[in-house]
């Protein structure tokens, strides 16, 4: 009798005992080579599949993110465990899908993903919770909108409500500025329809960091604290990006600090995702304005950060799945608290030169065979043509590094960044450096 038809093929035993599971990791940045790194190291984890993956995935899938038809069949056929990395196939339902058939997945729902996906459902939901935030109003109507900017004393931010790949936020610096804002969102639609509504809520001036917590729609375990650098030119100057480097911890956040975010806007925004129907299960980001010793939530993602998600799980001294496990169990309270290496990471973001604009593609990349101790390159950006790594995107590498302080880690990444090489590479020369001046 053939014994392996009576076991399915996905069902692993290991020492007899311990089931092991499929891994799908749905995504194609820095930030999900990161977690199927991370997820691939569980002693409870068989394989770990990447949809659609990059240059620097294993056992990429060719399913794009967006065809939760396509995700739900491979993770069924294949018995996975499903991480979502980014929010598009969050805000379109993919968790509500996987739930209805049976599948685990660790990430909200679609009602629970509103905290990214409208702007304005999460400011009217901070609002009647209490979690601080800006001042602001909502607009449909550029006319009434500008005269709003033209009443008032104080600068403003105009954003667009819907999702517009981290580009709808327009901080101004005058009321001429504020009143193209609208124009650009409300009248030229240059965010199409995610620019139906505008926000305009008062700038709030400090200093920014990011705050991510895991939760199981009951509690949320607090990740190590961590600080994105958005801009594309050093000094925080220039157009917004997606991220062009990260560091963790950030002494931005000191424990009391932490603390207070924690009480104030994490758990406030579980307990009241729970008590208003539509429990929050997944990575929930915090990005925080600090002015006056006072954070203040500037936005949520329902997410980890890219690239914030790569030098937290370089420090993480723990089983990310068992969490995530217990994530989508609802058992987070019988966790321990996870363990954190006390080293600090720094991830420098290897772009295109043009970015965020347009750049080039299908470069060649050498160097990437490199290994040095406490260093990952964290692919982003890439793919293999023809057995070799070429560049496909704006942010094509995140090379992070430990290091035992954070200027160590510092020059521990970029010394690693040396041998890397492609014609069009462009990086920041300071991430991390506005850390140090709060050691
Ligand atoms: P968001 O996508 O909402 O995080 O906005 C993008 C960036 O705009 C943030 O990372 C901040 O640098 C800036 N920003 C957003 N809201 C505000 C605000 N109320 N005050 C000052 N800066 C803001
Ligand atoms: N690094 C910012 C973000 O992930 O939205």
């Amino acid at each position: 009798m053939n014994f392996s038809k009576l076991i399915p093929w996905n069902i692993y035993l290991k020492k007899g005992v311990v089931l092991l599971m499929n891994i799908l990791v749905v995504g194609s940045g820095g930030r999900e080579h990161a977690l199927s790194w991370k997820l691939s190291q569980s002693p409870k984890v068989n394989k770990v599949f990447t949809a659609p993956g990059n240059g620097g995935t294993q056992n990429n899938i060719s399913i794009e993110s967006d065809d939760i038809d396509g995700l739900a069949d491979f993770a069924r056929n294949n018995d996975c465990f499903t991480v979502v990395g980014p929010e598009a196939p969050l805000a379109a339902g993919i968790v509500d899908k996987f739930n209805k058939m049976n599948l685990k997945i660790f990430g909200p729902t679609k009602k629970a993903a509103q905290l990214e996906s409208s702007k304005i459902w999460a400011k009217n939901f901070m609002k009647r919770n209490e979690i601080p935030t800006a001042r602001f109003e909502v607009f449909d109507d550029p006319k009434k909108a500008k005269e709003f900017v033209s009443s008032i004393n104080y600068n403003v931010v105009v954003k667009a409500d819907g999702l517009a790949a981290g580009k709808g936020v327009i901080v101004c610096n005058s009321t001429d500025e504020a009143i193209a804002a609208i124009d650009t969102i409300l009248v030229k639609k240059t965010f199409g329809d995610a620019g139906n509504q505008i926000i305009i809520e008062e700038r709030i001036d400090g200093i920014e960091a990011s705050f991510i917590a895991l939760s199981d729609g009951n509690i949320a375990i607090p990740m190590a604290s961590s600080q994105d650098h958005k801009r594309i030119f050093d000094g925080d100057t220039g157009p917004n990006t997606g991220g062009m480097g990260a560091y963790s911890p950030t002494p931005v956040i000191n424990n009391t600090l932490a603390k207070t975010i924690q009480e104030k806007i994490i758990d406030k925004t579980i307990n009241a995702m729970k008590s208003e129907g539509f429990p929050f299960q997944g990575f929930l980001y915090a990005g925080i304005m600090i002015r006056d010793g006072q954070p203040y939530v500037l936005e949520y993602n329902v997410r980890m950060g890219d690239p914030e998600c790569q030098p937290i799980i370089m420090r993480m001294d723990f089983d990310l799945y068992e969490y995530l496990k217990a994530g989508v169990e609802g058992t987070l309270s019988s966790m321990p608290a996870p363990n954190w290496k006390e080293q600090s990471a720094v991830c420098v973001v290897l772009a295109s030169d043009g970015y965020p604009d347009s750049y080039p593609k299908s470069e060649e990349i050498s160097g990437l065979d490199l290994t040095l101790e406490n260093t990952i390159v964290f692919h982003a950006g890439t793919k293999i043509h023809d057995g070799k790594i070429i560049s496909n995107g704006g942010r094509v590498l995140g090379v992070t590094a430990l290091g035992n302080s954070l200027q160590s880690a510092i020059s521990n990444a970029y010394s690693a960044t040396e041998g890397i090489q492609w014609p069009h590479k462009y990086f920041r020369t300071d991430i991390g450096k506005k850390g140090l001046s709060y050691l």
